[in-house]
């Protein structure tokens, strides 16, 4: 399969490449390298992918529909797979305009060019942030459940993502499968997200900042997982589907803190403060339909894929 990959230089797209890669795909990496957080990073991701004869990269802007067309136009893929986005969810508050450009209007390019290229498939990153505060659905989240209500910026641009997706699949029978991604963790983590920045703090003795009190649980799901669910999704070309790609047993934060202090032998130095509205107290996958649908089984355990994670940062993240 030729497959384009946007965002394919980031945490989770970089590992996929390389995993569709050892398995005989063709792959056509699209990022702008942005500096959200360091491009050195991002380069560096894509160092081994970049020796293979099937991948070829492409620095480029999913908002540059001029762009993205010459590349649909030299690569015609079969598939797409559409990574990019700008993914934090307190910095989507101070940069709404910013997100809804790269997370909207750049996602609505790459459906318009697969309509006009023909592609067959589209498969892209949703989140779990579609699921909002749920002050009445409770836990686990399930697809089924109503997504009316988000908290975010970045919760409410992927959920029009999914929903331009789905006009696209009903107008044009475009094939789709929206992934809801849960808190995604392991080697190359982006150096924002809590598993990261609670490590660095407590590995340099700097103050580790906590919104809430330490029992907000999340869902982390080991990237390895994450993958492998994603090129099952690439594999079943289904007409429409959204489906949860978690781990089902989440964690709370405190649990994370304590997995750093034990691979790191020191004390985590807490500095309690506000829980922000923007983060709910849980995010949970009802992973049921990924197993159905992608014969989907998550297969490393929070602890086993925290020393993973934690290997990759003694070694090379630390910087
Ligand atoms: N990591 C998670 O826990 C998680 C959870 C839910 C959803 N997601 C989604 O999964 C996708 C990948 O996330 P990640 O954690 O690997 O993030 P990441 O930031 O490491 O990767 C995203 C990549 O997209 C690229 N990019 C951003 N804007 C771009 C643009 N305008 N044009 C071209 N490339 C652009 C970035 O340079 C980066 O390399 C994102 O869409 C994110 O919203 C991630």
């Amino acid at each position: 399969m030729k497959i384009l990959l946007t965002g394919a230089a980031g945490f989770i797209g970089s590992n996929l490449a390389e995993s569709l890669l050892a398995r005989g795909d063709e792959v056509c990496a699209v990022d702008n390298f942005n500096d959200f957080y360091s491009p050195l990073r991002k380069e560096k991701n894509i160092l081994a992918a970049s020796e293979h004869p099937n991948y070829r990269a492409y620095r480029a802007d999913i908002r540059d529909f001029a762009a993205l067309k010459e590349i649909f136009e030299r690569e015609q893929p079969d598939k797409i797979c559409h990574l990019a986005g700008m993914a934090n969810v307190r910095y989507s508050i101070e940069h709404p305009l910013l997100f809804e450009e790269v997370n909207v209007r750049g996602t609505l390019n790459l459906l318009e060019l697969s309509r006009l290229y023909k592609t067959e498939h589209f498969v892209f990153a949703s989140s779990s942030s579609v699921y909002g505060g749920r002050p009445d659905n409770g836990v686990p989240f399930s697809e089924e459940d109503r997504v009316d209500a988000p908290i975010s910026l970045y919760g409410a641009t992927k959920r029009t993502a999914e929903l331009l997706a789905h006009t696209y699949h009903h107008l044009h029978g475009l094939k789709v499968s929206a992934l809801r991604f849960f808190t995604v963790f392991g080697p190359r983590n982006r150096p924002d997200m809590a598993v990261y920045l609670f490590t660095r703090a407590i590995d340099r003795g700097e103050p580790l900042k906590l919104f809430g009190d330490g029992s907000a649980r999340r869902d982390w799901t080991f990237v390895g997982d994450t993958v492998r669910g994603i090129m099952a999704a690439l594999d079943n070309p289904f007409a429409w589907e959204i489906i949860n790609l978690g781990n089902g047993h989440p964690q709370t934060e405190m649990d994370l803190i304590r997995a750093a202090e034990t691979a790191l032998g020191k004390k985590a130095n807490i500095h309690y403060l506000e829980r922000p509205a923007t983060e709910p107290a849980i995010t949970f996958a009802d992973t049921t339909k990924a197993r159905l649908l992608l014969n989907f089984e998550p297969l490393i355990p929070f602890s086993q894929g925290y020393q993973q994670f934690f290997e990759w940062y003694a070694r090379e993240g630390r910087q």
